[in-house]
């Protein structure tokens, strides 16, 4: 591995889920002109709420959202290039509202042991439109639990416990779900995590053990195949389709570890929280890819952008558990979400978004790389649909520390993204975004880069 890829810093290594409110540059972001109103709303935040690295002390105050923007109480826009992963139809999409409404005047709530014609539709819509194995539903009102669910089908299923994920990700914030992510800001002294969760390297050319250079050569793939051998009792590979960073795996690299899997008798479950329903240009994200997962975990936008709904799709053969308790939340089948995801589902297809991220992806790639290419701060640009990440190296200040100016920089201009592993600027736009604010937002980063690494 390079040097200048180790992260040895002990804050950088806090650094990989988005950019933290503890640095110099949020320091210096603090002190930025805000009215009295908007200092006393981050004031009550800050004095009310735990305060937590990625979130509390906050960045600013937002008082609406629309489409592809939020603005804060001052009426500055920001393009939300984040949107932590829920605005593929972007924000506030007037049929996801009406389908809300309407549902929250007919059935606002349905209590456990009941079901309702909208959780039925949009179990049976995600059967329709997911790969033919892929039969039985069950949702949950948020991301992390509906991880917990896909980890208990597996045990029940193969009688085994242990599972093999990768350092660097995230499955969400839950006890089992930090046991199977690989982050040292959820992991570090959190005391004892799920016995046999074990770890192995992600597809991520940039910081690769197996020192593959700048092209992924799939020793990554293959060793998820010998820890599977070694270990002999692993009840599932769980993984990301494709890094939220982002970076992607080459196509080969879910045929190996499907095989592999197959070969000693574990399950894939594939994370698709954040990226399907339309982020990489595919409904699905493994549609990219040959392999089909065992179980397939969704939410974030499923729930429209408004509220929260996730689900775990599985075989038909998994349906063993009849006599047991898998999920059992509150919110369950949601009638609302479950309306709203309904709605965003039709709206992705009569809008072609699907279609649209793909072609407004190229056209990101295209200019990033153009703009980009003489850049000497620029170690990679890449994308896949607009899930976009533009890499930054930096001979003179570090790479963490010139994200992180970047970011803020165009935080100032009107346009908000993470930072991911310290030095990877996020960007995924809603997919409703005009081409005229993709491209001002994208040479705005250019030149904010540009503008870095001249001073
Ligand atoms: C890949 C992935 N898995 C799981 C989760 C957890 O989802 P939630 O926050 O809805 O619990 C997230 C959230 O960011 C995620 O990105």
């Amino acid at each position: 591995m390079s040097s200048k890829h180790q992260n040895t810093n002990p804050v950088n290594r806090l650094q990989s889920e988005g950019d933290l409110n503890i640095t110099e540059e949020r320091r210096l972001w603090n002190q930025r002109a805000v009215s009295a109103e908007t200092a006393a709303w981050l004031e009550r935040d800050s004095q009310v709420f735990l305060h937590q690295s990625l979130s509390t002390p906050c960045l600013d105050v937002i008082e609406s959202s629309t489409n592809a923007e939020i603005e804060n109480f001052q009426g500055d826009a920001y393009l939300d290039f984040h949107g932590n992963s829920v605005h593929q139809v972007g924000y506030g999409h007037p049929k996801v509202v009406d389908a809300i409404r309407r549902q929250i005047e007919k059935l606002p709530f349905c209590p456990r042991r009941f079901t309702n014609q909208a959780a039925v539709e949009l179990a049976e819509k995600l059967v329709e439109l997911s790969a033919a194995e892929l039969t039985r539903v069950l949702f949950s009102p948020g991301g992390t639990s509906a991880i917990g669910m896909a980890l208990k089908i597996a045990r029940k299923v193969t009688g085994r416990f242990k599972t093999i994920s990768m350092w660097d990700s995230f499955h969400g914030a839950s006890l089992d779900a930090i046991s199977i992510g690989g982050e040292a800001i959820f992991r570090q002294d959190a005391g004892p995590l799920l016995p046999g969760a074990e770890h192995v390297p992600p597809p991520n050319p940039a910081n690769c053990p197996f020192q593959c250079g700048s092209a992924c050569n799939l020793q990554c793939a293959d060793y998820v195949g010998y820890v599977l051998e070694k270990e002999g009792d692993v009840a599932a590979v769980v993984s990301e389709t494709v890094s939220s960073v982002p970076f992607f795996p080459p196509l080969d690299y879910w045929n190996r570890i499907r095989a592999a899997c197959d070969r000693h008798g574990a399950l894939l479950i594939l994370d698709e929280i954040p990226h399907s329903l339309g982020r990489t240009g595919r409904m699905f994200t493994y549609e990219h890819y040959e392999a089909v997962p065992d179980i397939l975990v969704l939410g974030k936008g499923l729930g429209g952008g408004i509220v929260p709904l996730a689900a775990v799709l599985c075989k038909e053969e998994f349906n063993i558990a009849g006599d047991r308790a898998l999920g059992h939340y509150t919110h369950e089948k949601s009638s609302v979400a479950c309306a709203a995801g309904l709605a965003a589902l039709e709206v992705l297809v009569e809008e072609n978004l699907v279609s649209r991220s793909q072609s407004l992806g190229d056209q990101a790639l295209t200019i990033l790389q153009d703009e980009l290419r003489e850049s000497a701060c620029v170690r990679e640009v890449r994308g896949l649909g607009l899930l976009i990440g533009v890499e930054l190296e930096d001979a003179v200040l570090k790479a963490n520390q010139l994200a992180e100016k970047v970011m803020y920089g165009c935080l100032k201009a009107g346009i908000s993204f993470k930072v991911s592993m310290g030095s990877v600027l996020t960007l995924a736009p809603a997919l409703t975004i005009s081409e005229s604010d993709l491209e001002r937002a994208l040479r705005t980063v250019c030149s904010m880069i540009q503008h870095q690494t001249k001073n």
